[in-house]
């Protein structure tokens, strides 16, 4: 398949355009570098030793879209163009509206202009919001979102509903990833944020390498099993072949829902500690107070993506925690080397 990759050059778009181009599909990348970059791009060329298209341009960009449209035979889009820091989504939720919310209205246009009508979304668990009891199931409501980040994730997931109950030739699937850590295996690509970390793995893998002095652990009084919060956290190899298996189910009309996840939860400390035992390299930390809007504990039930879709985690913690620091320890600044 010809397939657009929206937000090809971030961390997990640049993952998975390496999976699609290693199973033969030609991949067109659409991404203004607002987080993403060019060298991330170059990069999986080199990894998969052929060609990648790259398209700079916003999705917001209706004009710079159909362009793109023109020029490929699309015959699916996997979309993760979009803001992603939580805290700076309450302070900028225009911003993230415009983003996420308009972006893809902006694109579904263009899609639907062009006959192309395969959409796989990059939504989160975030989206089942604050009250919903663990394990995570699809079949839950969507809950309250706590941020405008999480509320964008929503409102897509709804517009995309809705535009497959108005139009059957729309086939949508919705991917609710849980918490993405590690790199490929290469260690030439992984996850490369603009200034302080606000996520757990690459904030240890920063102290780890010299750039920060120590983490602050944001909570030890949680009704967990050490006090520390749990997350489910997962290989972003394994999470980028979710995609590659979710091809699948734009075969059928109509919308789909998968977590991806491995099932565990692991906790803040269980990262630090499995960290230093895989890398031999301490991580000085100190315990500060709770992170607003942090929740205790969640991870996925994952089943329906391996009933459906054949679709389970291959890579554990100790890989996680080895390839993040193969990219990192490689790449102390990131792709800014
Ligand atoms: P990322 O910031 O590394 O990648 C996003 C990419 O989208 C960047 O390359 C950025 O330049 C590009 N982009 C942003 N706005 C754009 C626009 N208007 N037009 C074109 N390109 C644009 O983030 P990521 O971690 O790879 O996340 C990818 C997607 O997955 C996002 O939608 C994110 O919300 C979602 N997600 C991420 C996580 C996570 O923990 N990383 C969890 C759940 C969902
Ligand atoms: C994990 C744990 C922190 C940093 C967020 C978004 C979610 C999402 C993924 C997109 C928590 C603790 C962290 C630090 C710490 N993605 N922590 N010190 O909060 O589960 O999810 O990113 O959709 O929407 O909310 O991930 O990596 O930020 O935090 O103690 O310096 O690590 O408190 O318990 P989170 P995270």
């Amino acid at each position: 398949m010809r397939i657009m990759v929206t937000g090809g050059a971030g961390y997990i778009g640049s993952h998975t355009v390496v999976e699609l181009a290693e199973a033969g599909h030609e991949v067109v990348v659409v991404d203004n570098l607002c987080n993403g970059s060019h060298e991330a791009v170059r990069r999986v060329k080199r990894i998969v030793g052929k060609p990648v298209q790259f398209v700079e341009c916003d999705i917001r960009d209706r004009q710079g879209l159909d362009a793109v449209f023109n020029q490929h035979t699309i015959d699916a889009v996997i979309h993760f163009a979009g803001l992603k820091a939580v805290g700076e989504s309450v302070g900028k939720p225009l911003a993230y509206y415009d983003n996420n919310v308009n972006g893809t209205l902006v694109l579904c246009e263009a899609m639907a202009a062009a006959g192309v009508y395969r959409i796989i979304f990059s939504s989160s668990a975030t989206v089942y919001g604050s009250e919903a009891p663990v394990p995570y199931l699809e079949s839950m409501h969507r809950g309250t979102t706590s941020n405008p980040y999480g509320t964008s994730k929503a409102m897509v997931e709804k517009v995309l509903e809705d535009l497959a109950a108005a139009d059957e030739r729309w086939s949508v699937a919705l991917l609710r990833y849980f918490n993405p850590i590690g790199a490929h295996p290469s260690g030439l690509i992984g996850e490369d944020p603009q200034g302080v970390p606000n996520n757990l793995m690459p904030f240890i893998a920063q102290v780890a390498v010299g750039r920060r002095d120590e983490l602050t652990i944001f909570g030890n009084d949680y009704p967990t099993k050490d006090g520390t919060c749990e997350r489910d956290y997962l290989h972003v190899v394994d999470l980028a072949v979710g995609h590659l298996k979710a091809l699948k189910a734009l075969e059928v009309p109509g919308v789909s829902v998968y977590n991806l996840g491995t099932g565990q939860g692991v906790s803040v400390l269980e990262m630090v500690n499995s960290f230093t035992r895989v890398t031999g390299v301490e991580v000085p930390y100190r315990f500060g107070g709770r992170r607003p809007g942090d929740l205790p504990a969640f991870w996925a039930d994952a089943s329906k993506a391996e009933r459906e879709l054949g679709w389970t985690t291959e890579k554990n913690l100790d890989d996680m925690m080895a390839d993040t620091w193969r990219w990192q320890s490689a790449n102390p600044q990131g792709y800014a080397e």
